[in-house]
C-alpha cells in the first residue's frame, strides 16, 4: 500500500498559536517563572502549541538549567496544559557541538523518570540546513526514543525555515518523508523566522527594518500543503503593535498560512482569535483612500467617512470620490457602488450559505445561485444593493475552509468552548460543528 504524502499523521489540522517561552530567566528567586505561568494559561490565552524554548529566547549560560526547568514545569502542569508542549532545543546545519548539545538536551527533558515525557508533544529544531540535515535531526529524535524505550515516530518534529538551505529543503520533503530509510512522518510544523532568514540572505533596507519576504511565507505555506504539514509565520518583534500583528495575520491567511508565533500572552490572545470569523457579517466601502467598515443602522449600512460624497441631482446622482465628480443614473451608481462594497461575511452567514448548499445538492443540484443584498446609506441617500454570486462545490469546499478551522478548534480545544458560545451564541456553535458531519 503507498501512503500519500499529504495524509496528516499529527492530530491538529491547524495550528494558530506558537507560543515561545524562555526556558530560564536570571531571577533570584525562580528562574523558572515564566515557564510556571505559560504553563497555567487556559481558554483564549493559552496557545495550540506552547513552545519552552531553550534556543534563542533563553541565554546561553541558562540553557542546562533551562533543561532542569522544562521536565519540573511540565511534570507538574503538561497533564492539564490544552494545548501541545513542543520545547525548542539548540541545533545547527553548521556545528556538530551544538547538535550534540541539542542531543543531550533532548535526551534530558524525554527521560521518562523524569516524568515529563509522557506530556510532549515533539521537539522544534531551529537552524536546519537542507534535507539530510533534516535526516540528521529526525535520525537524533529515533536515538532518543530509542534510548528511552519510546515508540518510534512517537516525539514529531518541526523545522524553522531560516536559511535559503531549508527553504528549498522543503520541496524535497514530500519526495523524501515516508522512505524507509527515514521517519520524517514525524514533520508537524514549518515555520518561518524571519530575522536569521535576513540574516542568511544577507538582505539590507535602507532602515534596518525586516524585510517582508511573502515569498519565504509563500513558499512555506505552499512546502506545508504539499506534505501534508502546517505552516506557521515567525514572530512579529513590534510586540504592543496590534493593528500591525492583525494586518500581518490577514496576509497569512490569505496565502493559507493560518499559524503565528506568539511572544508575548497578549499575542497570543490575538493570534488564537483572528483566524475566527467574525460573530456578525459586514460590509466595507472602498471610499477611495480605504476600505472603510459601514456601520449598521435600521436595516441600513451607513457610510460616514467624507472621502466620498452622494447627492441627488434631477433625476440622477453626482458622486464624488477619488478627486473625481461623476454624474450617474441610478442604475450606473448601484453599478459604481457594487464594485466598492464588498461584504465580509459572519460565522452565521457562512453556515447559512453551506446549509443552503448542502440542501441544494441533496435535492440534485450542483450549482446555485447565491444572493446578497443591502441598504447602503451615504449623506442621507439610501441605495439598494444586491448582488449574485453563483455556487458550486469548489465555492463549497473553499468557503469551508474557516469552518474546518473552527472545527479543528472545537475539537482540540475545550478549555475554548465558553469562549466560542460568547462570541456566537449555542446555537451557530452547534450548527457549525455540525456542519459537513
Ligand atoms: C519580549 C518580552 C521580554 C516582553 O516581556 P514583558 O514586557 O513582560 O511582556 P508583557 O507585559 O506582555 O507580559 C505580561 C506577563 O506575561 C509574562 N510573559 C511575557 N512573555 C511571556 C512568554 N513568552 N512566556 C511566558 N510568560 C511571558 C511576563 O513575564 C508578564 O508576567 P507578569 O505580569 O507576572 O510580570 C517577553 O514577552 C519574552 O521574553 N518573550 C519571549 C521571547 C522569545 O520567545 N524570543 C525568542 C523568539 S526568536
Amino acid at each position: 500500500m503507498t501512503t500519500d504524502p499529504t495524509d496528516r499523521h499529527y492530530d491538529r489540522e491547524f495550528v494558530r498559536t506558537f507560543f515561545t517561552s524562555p526556558t530560564a530567566v536570571e531571577d533570584g528567586e525562580d528562574s523558572a517563572k515564566m515557564l510556571r505561568s505559560a504553563a497555567q494559561l487556559r481558554g483564549m490565552e493559552a496557545p495550540d502549541v506552547w513552545v519552552p524554548d531553550n534556543e534563542d529566547a533563553t541565554a546561553p549560560s541558562m540553557r542546562d538549567q533551562g533543561v532542569e526547568n522544562v521536565v519540573e514545569v511540565v511534570s507538574e502542569h503538561g497533564a492539564d496544559f490544552p494545548g501541545e508542549i513542543h520545547p525548542r532545543v539548540v541545533w545547527h546545519r553548521d556545528d556538530p557541538a551544538t547538535r550534540y548539545r541539542g542531543l543531550q538536551h533532548m535526551l534530558a527533558m524525554a527521560d521518562p523518570e523524569a516524568g515529563a515525557v509522557d506530556h510532549l508533544d515533539g521537539f522544534v529544531i531551529p537552524e536546519v540546513g537542507d534535507i539530510d540535515d533534516w535526516k540528521k535531526a529526525d535520525e537524533v529524535l529515533t536515538m532518543v526514543e530509542t534510548e528511552h524505550g519510546l515508540d518510534e515516530g512517537s516525539l514529531s518534529m518541526s523545522v524553522i525555515v531560516e536559511s535559503g538551505e531549508a527553504e528549498l529543503a522543503m520541496g524535497d520533503l514530500r519526495q523524501e518523508a515516508g522512505r524507509p530509510s527515514n521517519n520524517l512522518e514525524r514533520m508537524f510544523l514549518l515555520v518561518d523566522g524571519e530575522v536569521d532568514y535576513t540574516k542568511d540572505m544577507r538582505a539590507m533596507t535602507p532602515t534596518g527594518e525586516l524585510p517582508e519576504w511573502p515569498e519565504l511565507r509563500h513558499n512555506t505555506s505552499r512546502g506545508a500543503s504539499a506534505a501534508g504539514l502546517v505552516a506557521v509565520d515567525g514572530p512579529f518583534d513590534d510586540i504592543r503593535d496590534v493593528e500591525g500583528y492583525r494586518d500581518r495575520m490577514t496576509e497569512n491567511r490569505a496565502m493559507g498560512m493560518t499559524g503565528i508565533w506568539s511572544l508575548t500572552p497578549g499575542q497570543v490572545v490575538e493570534a488564537n482569535t483572528a483566524p475566527l470569523p467574525p460573530a456578525s457579517g459586514y460590509w466595507l466601502l472602498d471610499d477611495g483612500t480605504s476600505e472603510t467598515e459601514l456601520r449598521e443602522s435600521d436595516g441600513r449600512w451607513v457610510y460616514d467617512g467624507d472621502a466620498l460624497a452622494l447627492e441627488q441631482s434631477g433625476d440622477g446622482y453626482v458622486l464624488r470620490v477619488d478627486g473625481r465628480e461623476q454624474e450617474l443614473s441610478g442604475d450606473d451608481l448601484r453599478e459604481e457602488l457594487l464594485g466598492r462594497a464588498a461584504y465580509v461575511p459572519g460565522m452565521d452567514d457562512i453556515v447559512d450559505s453551506m446549509e443552503e448548499f448542502e440542501a441544494a445538492k441533496e435535492a440534485g443540484k450542483g450549482a446555485i445561485a447565491m444572493t446578497r443584498a443591502a441598504t447602503l446609506e451615504i449623506d442621507g441617500l439610501a441605495v439598494d444593493l444586491e448582488a449574485d454570486r453563483m455556487w458550486d462545490e469548489a465555492t463549497y469546499q473553499a468557503a469551508k475552509t474557516p469552518i474546518d478551522l473552527f472545527q479543528d478548534v472545537y475539537e482540540h480545544r475545550p478549555d475554548q468552548h465558553d469562549a466560542l458560545a460568547d462570541r456566537y451564541g449555542g446555537e451557530v456553535v452547534e450548527r457549525a460543528t455540525d456542519l459537513g458531519t
